[in-house]
């Protein structure tokens, strides 16, 4: 479409500069040290809204950080999409390994450097732009309604509240998201699975105080020593989880669902270069896209006790303790499989200490549908800006909301992403290519225009030089 590509062109900078704004606010929702940032990053979505044409612009106070709601609703026969997205950010830490401060973003090798680059600011403001190309050149073909909240990184509890509190308001025919990744800039993919989460915090005391380690050590059990034998166990030599009933629901897949899942291209040597490993490491049995994708995990994400201050402190600590997460797969259960892990866990401690486990948040599993209008019209809009038919792909990160609207709403979510797995998000140094944020914006509408052909039944010629029938 032309009028769209030049309304891009002419605005192409302004679009990179508003990015910019937001990427500066260190909306950084795990650390009230950042409460008013947050507030401040919310505060633009909803400028940002109104100026690019959205009607009913709301800030919707939770318990929380606000949703930031927004609706233009053009004719109520028409379909009406619902974009999600989040405006909040991981913690930056550690910020020494960052070659520039996150929250000053910076082009260097044609990529966006910032907390929040892809994950999800630059994903989300390509929807905002993409909807200012429909409104501002009259083209806009469906309903649309925004909801972008600021819990997404510490587990959209809020958000779960909301949407089981306002399902009229949130009535739509589907649920667009853009906070994925595609396999590479020039294999397109639509993401059709992501997995779960279990989060759990585990302690280990051990004695009242910490000892001198000479003169209790090898006769006072070490939290630390203890800890670390208890996590080792969590996991067998054949990389398979131990906790008991843990696979008991995991959905082996079809023939067919591993066929598609296997058709995927991988290249299991660039994987490795990229992150600079000499070998995989998994369950047996499995390769790394079913590994990632369809079996569940278990990791430590952070433990600490102890000292660990410069030069050496002969000690014996008091406590340790370990942040340690599971990914789910369906029709694992988040709830029941943290409990299975904290009956497991507390088994595990020897008599010469005491364990709690604190559970986290978590999420459920969501597989989305590929015979659905909606994954056809996001597959033809890809086909039309990328010159490629995008292929199907299974996620292993979680976006815990899907399942709930799925659940709440009864609503089907297309994840179309346009990150890459390189794109260092949650990491130091993370990115974004200035081709993904532009690309993005380029292909959304289509998403828009394909799905209101397809709902109205018109045949939607798909290819890659002829135009969607209008
Ligand atoms: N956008 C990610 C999830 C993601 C990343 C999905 C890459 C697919 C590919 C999201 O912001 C995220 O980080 N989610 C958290 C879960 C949340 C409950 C903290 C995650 O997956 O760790
Ligand atoms: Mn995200
Ligand atoms: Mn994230």
């Amino acid at each position: 479409m032309d009028i769209w590509n030049d309304y891009l062109t002419e605005h192409k900078q302004r679009f990179l500069d508003e990015l910019f704004d937001l990427l500066r606010i260190p909306s950084v929702s795990a650390d009230p040290q950042f409460k008013e940032d947050v507030y401040k990053a919310a505060q633009y979505v909803y400028t940002k809204l109104l100026e690019a044409g959205a009607e009913k612009v709301e800030t919707c106070k939770t318990a929380g950080y606000p949703i930031i709601y927004a609706e233009k609703i053009i004719d109520p026969s028409l379909p009406t999409v619902l974009v999600y997205g989040h405006y909040d950010v991981q913690p930056p830490d550690p910020y020494e390994l960052w070659d520039s401060p996150p929250f000053q973003p910076i082009i260097k090798n044609e990529k966006i450097y910032a907390r929040g680059a892809c994950d999800d600011k630059g994903q989300m403001y390509m929807h905002i732009k993409a909807f200012e190309v429909l409104n501002k050149t009259n083209s806009l073909p469906c309903n649309v309604k925004f909801m972008f909240e600021g819990e997404e990184e510490v587990g959209s509890e809020n958000l779960g509240i909301f949407v089981a509190e306002n399902k009229d308001k949130l009535k739509a025919d589907v649920v667009l998201i853009s906070d994925t990744s595609m396999i590479a800039n020039d294999i397109p993919s639509i993401t059709t699975g992501l997995r779960g989460l279990s989060y759990v915090q585990v302690e280990v005391t051990g004695p009242n105080r910490d000892l001198h380690s000479g003169v209790y050590g090898g006769a006072v059990a070490n939290p630390i020593n203890v800890l670390t034998k208890m996590i080792a166990a969590l996991q067998d030599d054949q990389g398979r989880i131990t906790i008991p009933g843990f696979y008991d629901k995991v959905h082996i897949l079809t023939p067919d669902e591993q066929a598609e899942l296997n058709g995927t291209p991988f290249d299991l040597d660039a994987y490795k270069n990229e992150l600079e490993i000499n070998d995989i490491q998994g369950e047996e049995g499995f390769n790394t896209l079913e590994r990632s994708g369809v079996r569940p995990s278990l990791d430590v994400n952070g433990i600490w006790g102890g000292y660990t201050g410069e030069g050496a402190k002969t000690v014996l600590p008091s406590k340790a303790y370990a942040k340690i997460s599971m990914r789910l797969v369906p029709n694992q259960d988040s709830e029941e499989i943290t409990r299975l892990f904290k009956q497991y866990f507390e088994s595990l401690a020897p008599p010469s200490v005491k364990v709690t486990v604190t559970p986290h948040h978590g999420g459920e599993p969501a597989v989305t549908p590929t015979n659905s209008i909606a994954y056809q019209a996001a597959s033809m809009a890809f086909e039309t800006t990328f010159g490629k038919k995008p292929v199907p792909t299974r996620d292993g990160g979680s976006i815990p909301i899907v399942a709930l609207f799925e659940k709440e709403l009864q609503l089907k979510t297309v994840l179309m992403g346009f990150g890459l797995n390189s794109d260092a998000i949650h990491s130091p140094n993370e990115h974004y290519g200035l081709f993904n944020y532009y690309k993005g914006i380029e292909t959304i509408p289509h998403f828009y225009k394909n799905y209101h052909q397809l709902k109205k039944g018109n045949n939607v010629v798909s290819s890659t030089t002829q135009e969607v029938s209008q």
